[in-house]
């Protein structure tokens, strides 16, 4: 069944039609890789998903519910957003206390959320970081930082926007065994790249955005 469907979408921006007519339908637990030139709408595409940009015409759904009818907190508890820049997404001053955020709010046991932190901590190879002020981090660690907070969440679907941009060769080769193990944990999966080296290594289908509309890129 889909989780994630556009119907009819199109997106003016500045008198331009950056999506004209998209229909697509992502399966839940699917994984989908979606490419496309700078400036093609991969960002703006996504962040759709989530409510963030509202098609100019036409609906998207969310677990078969339109996406403006849910309030911001359901849809982070439905889909893991990793931004663009990962800078906009951490706030708190220490790993510990961005990882924790989300389920204090929540209520959760403090048990509960140490166990989950610490395993998160080694998942996500952040032991050494838990002295230095979050602002601190390098790019590659507050991107593996933003990852492991939304992980936090239990997302049904995860959302990554470019997430190897500034990473080196081991901590991409880290990355796609990360992503096939959500993957195989039954989470899905929409991965914006352009990286078609670390692309291959994964089971995803790849969906192209090209002048205005979106298809699948057969003999991948
Ligand atoms: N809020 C906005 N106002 C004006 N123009 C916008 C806005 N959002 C996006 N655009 C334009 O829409 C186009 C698509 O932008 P988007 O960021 O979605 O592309 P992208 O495919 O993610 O590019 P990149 O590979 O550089 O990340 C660009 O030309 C951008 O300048
Ligand atoms: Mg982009």
């Amino acid at each position: 069944m889909s989780y994630i469907t556009f119907k009819e979408v199109s997106y003016r921006v500045q008198g331009k039609n950056l999506f004209q007519n998209v229909n697509l339908a992502l399966a839940r637990g699917s994984f989908t890789t979606l490419v496309g030139a700078n400036g093609a709408g991969k960002t703006t595409f996504s962040k759709m998903i989530i409510g963030m940009v509202k098609p100019s015409e036409g609906t998207v759904l969310l677990d078969q519910k339109n996406v403006n009818d849910y309030k911001m907190y359901e849809i982070g508890n439905k889909v893991g957003y990793l931004f663009q820049n990962p800078n906009v997404q951490i706030f708190s001053p220490t790993v510990r206390e961005e990882l924790g955020f989300a389920l204090k709010y929540k209520g959760i046991a403090e048990t509960v959320i140490e166990a989950k932190t610490e395993k998160m901590i080694d998942r996500f190879m952040l032991r050494h970081t838990l002295e230095t002020p979050a602002y601190h981090l390098s790019q590659g660690e507050k991107q593996r930082l933003a990852l492991a907070t939304i992980l936090m969440n239990d997302p049904t679907y995860l959302v990554l926007d470019e997430p190897t941009t500034g990473l080196d060769q081991k901590r991409r080769q880290v990355l796609s065994e990360v992503l096939q193990q959500i993957h195989a944990e039954g989470i899905g999966i929409l991965l914006i790249s352009h990286d078609y080296a670390f692309i291959r290594k994964m089971p995803t289908d790849v969906l192209s955005i090209q002048n205005g509309g979106i298809a699948y890129e057969t003999g991948f």
